[in-house]
């Protein structure tokens, strides 16, 4: 596994694995009141962008679960606001915690904070990338369906950070992916330059269409995430319209397998990206997922910041 963890395309099926299993490790050690403390004394300089509820919790209990402390940093309370840089930034406190958790608006800022960062780097979300949601997502996935291999996932809505790590994640794992998006919503172009890749000998293991019926056929997992994604508030009116037919309801998971499980980043806007009814008859998977933000990022966390 590479030092720093700022996207999931820089992790093989293989690393994704020991992430997961060392996660399910310890999510039944901390049932059976089981320590790990294996990272006793060492800091995690944790830096904000913008609000968080789960980011935020799941790394400070995580930290301090593992041993160690976690240190709460508002962007705008740090030099950055003031102009100074990204690699003075990284220089810095590389002299003083044994890693950095990034919460950023810009893909581009993770990146140059993981190359001026002499300790390891983890994004815990960016315009491009959501790679701790979504090893949770994949946790989550094999526990309530026993595997990955051949699941079939549909994720319907705006082909944002999430959609990208899921479509790299599930396909580095085995799953069958399908995306609804409206056009002008694609994922990233180097997320679909690496389907194009990936999918080379086996073109079915990925669908990109504008109708969510046709993508949630015989689903066994249903992913959204709210229209508007980081840093795209600005025009949420207009998305509204735009996806009004993107949404996760009764109607669409009639089609799906009826014995499918739905997911949900969170925050999430019932009436608009999820029906109320979905939300809550799945709320259990749903927060499932949420749960294991915690058991992953510890594993994350043991993996690159563990002697
Ligand atoms: N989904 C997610 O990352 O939640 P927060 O914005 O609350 O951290």
């Amino acid at each position: 596994m590479k030092k720093h963890l700022t996207k999931l395309m820089d992790l093989t099926k293989e690393d994704i694995l020991n992430i997961l299993n060392l996660a399910d490790q310890m999510k039944r050690d901390l049932k059976n009141n089981k320590d790990h403390k294996v990272l006793s004394g060492k800091t995690l300089a944790m830096i904000f962008k913008k609000p968080s509820t789960r980011t935020r919790v799941s790394f400070e209990t995580g930290m301090y679960q593992l041993g160690g402390q976690a240190l709460f940093l508002s962007a705008n309370d740090l030099q950055f606001a003031q102009g100074e840089s990204i690699r003075d930034t990284a220089q810095a406190l590389s002299r003083y915690v044994d890693g950095i958790m990034l919460l950023a608006i810009e893909q581009e800022d993770v990146e140059s904070l993981a190359q001026w960062s002499t300790v390891p780097v983890i994004n815990g979300l960016s315009n491009f990338s959501h790679p701790c949601q979504i090893l949770a997502d994949l946790m989550t996935i094999r526990e309530h369906k026993g595997a990955l291999e051949d699941v079939r996932l549909a994720y319907i809505g705006d082909g944002s950070n999430v959609c990208n790590s899921l479509i790299v994640g599930g396909l580095l794992c085995g799953l069958k992916i399908s995306v609804a998006v409206p056009e002008g919503f694609d994922p990233h172009p180097d997320v679909l330059t690496f389907v194009k890749e990936f999918t080379n000998r086996n073109p079915d293991d990925f669908l990109l269409t504008r109708k969510p019926q046709l993508a949630v056929e015989k689903a066994n997992v249903l992913v959204t995430n709210r229209w508007a994604s980081v840093g795209q508030e600005f025009d949420e009116d207009d998305r509204k319209e735009t996806f009004a037919d993107f949404q996760i309801n009764n109607n669409i998971l009639d089609l799906a397998d009826p014995k499918a499980m739905v997911l949900h980043c969170l925050p999430a806007y019932r009436g608009e990206e999820i029906s109320s009814e979905v939300f809550e008859t799945h709320a259990n998977s749903i927060f499932d997922a949420i749960e294991n933000r915690l058991h992953v990022q510890k594993a994350i966390m043991a993996l690159l910041m563990g002697s």
